[in-house]
């Protein structure tokens, strides 16, 4: 907030009168912004989701459908995200008012920035579990426990680690009470500078562990199964599951990327920087899964394994690789990094809205806040064990808030700001934001919101609905 009134000032288009200034921050530049989004974007999305589900459904087809919805929904979107935060200037409720305002209509789109709110805070509850799984493993890996262990005992250390609630509890805590008290000292300070440093390195480690896939003897195996293609394994689900990860490992549709475009200065070009986020996101999940899948099939496990897929197949080449326990722990230090950082976005629209609606200080926002989610976080702790039977529609509580988030919340929520960006919001207002003139990219990107994207999400959805 302070030392930033120069480009405060130049930022918004909006009267001053009308925005709260009291809770906008901005970055100091506009690498800033894009280590801070990167950072947002990049996490367990990448690393421990994407190579997971597509285990879970069948490789090659569903990163397809995958690729094609990060490039035809997922960055067009990003934009319309950015560009909405960036002109209102508030939290993503206010933020929607405020535009729906400019544009003359109703403010009740403000109800799309509050389920982007709310899905963010959900998500962060089951986000907190899983990096507290990671950061547990940072010891597990200190204590060369991963050397000289067959593929059993490592899939046996990790189902030890699920069926203890205590433990898994003191971790997510762990991580819960670290991303609170970030961002409860406000998210621009460290946040940058942990960014600048890490996700590099994160990075070189990935390919470090696709360099020892190389070693294994299976590597082409595990490139034939991410980039072969087998339709007759795509089903209409798990198209859907490819949407929803889309909007995930982006941090779409989810406050997210719209509040950190509320901080975005106004020099900084929209297009390019949405555009530069996507391939680098894309990058890193592909990465994971060429370092992941060669180690499934020379240990002969399986791809589908689910959740626990990086925590039984990456161990097993620590356990084996030169150095391999030096680059263990490095490996868990960097991914409960890339957590954190994703943890921090996913909190901060939150936060904001409440600093912004009850005018009390972040700190007391973040704790009241963290109350909450540390209560709806030990629900998803104990699906893993105590609650693993008790289920609602076939559905454990860690299911039924990533089955809601990711396959209801997000792509509805998608929906609807890619129709709120390019139908309700004025062609000059769109064009003025993105910086593109009324150029053919300017006219590409009108036309995929306002017909591809939205066409698109709603095929998926009837199509999973059964009904088409
Ligand atoms: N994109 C992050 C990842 O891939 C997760 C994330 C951060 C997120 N912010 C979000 C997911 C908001 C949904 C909504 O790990």
């Amino acid at each position: 907030m302070s030392g930033s009134s120069s480009i405060l000032s130049a930022g918004s288009s909006l009267e001053a009168a009308e925005k709260q200034p009291s809770t906008q921050l901005q970055w100091s530049t506009r690498l800033s912004f894009i280590l801070a989004a990167t950072g947002s974007a990049i996490g367990l999305g990448n690393i421990w989701k994407f190579p997971y589900i597509t285990g879970e459904n069948g490789g090659g087809a569903f990163v397809l459908v995958y690729l094609a919805c990060i490039l035809v929904i997922g960055i067009p979107l990003m934009m319309a995200e950015v560009m909405i935060g960036r002109r209102g200037q508030q939290s993503p409720p206010n933020a929607m008012a405020a535009l729906a305002k400019e544009a003359g209509t109703t403010p009740i789109w403000k109800v799309i920035g509050w389920m982007g709110v709310i899905a963010g805070f959900l998500i962060l509850s089951f986000y907190t579990v899983i990096a507290g799984w990671a950061v547990s493993y940072i010891s597990v890996a200190a204590d060369t426990t991963f050397v000289g262990k067959t593929p059993a005992d490592i899939g046996a250390m990790f189902e030890g680690m699920l069926s203890d609630p205590v433990r898994l509890l003191f971790w997510s805590t762990l991580v819960i009470v670290t991303t609170l008290f970030i961002v409860g000292k406000g998210v621009k300070s460290g946040l940058e500078k942990a960014v600048n440093i890490l996700m590099p390195c994160l990075l070189v480690l990935i390919i470090v562990m696709v360099g020892y896939a190389m070693t294994t003897g299976y590597f082409m195996q595990g490139v034939g199964f991410l980039f072969n293609p087998d339709f007759s394994k795509l089903t209409s689900k798990s198209i859907l599951v490819a949407l929803g990860h889309a909007f995930f490992t982006l941090s779409l549709a989810s406050g997210a990327i719209m509040t950190y475009g509320s901080y975005l200065p106004k020099s900084v070009s929209i297009a390019k920087t949405s555009i530069y986020i996507g391939i680098v996101d894309t990058a890193v999940a592909l990465l994971a899964g060429l370092a992941i899948f060669p180690i499934v099939f020379a240990n002969t496990l399986e791809p589908g394994a689910g959740p626990g897929l990086i925590f039984v197949t990456l161990p097993i080449a620590f356990g084996q690789m030169p150095l391999g326990t030096l680059v263990g722990i490095l490996f868990f230090i960097m991914l409960s990094i890339a957590a954190l950082t994703s943890a921090i976005s996913m909190i901060e629209p939150s936060v904001a809205r409440m600093v912004e609606k009850f005018n009390i200080s972040r700190f007391k926002a973040c704790s009241i806040l963290g109350l909450a989610l540390w209560l709806l976080s030990v629900g998803s702790a104990l699906s893993f064990n105590l609650w693993k039977e008790e289920k609602l529609f076939g559905r454990t509580f860690f299911d039924t808030i990533d089955h809601l988030t990711a396959n209801w919340m997000m792509p509805l929520g998608g929906l609807a700001i890619a129709i709120f960006s390019a139908w309700i919001i004025s062609k000059k207002v769109s064009q003025e934001e993105l910086g593109l003139g009324n150029g053919t990219m300017y006219n590409i990107w009108l036309f995929t919101m306002r017909f591809i994207t939205p066409v698109g999400i709603i095929i998926v959805f009837l199509n999973a609905l059964g009904i088409v």
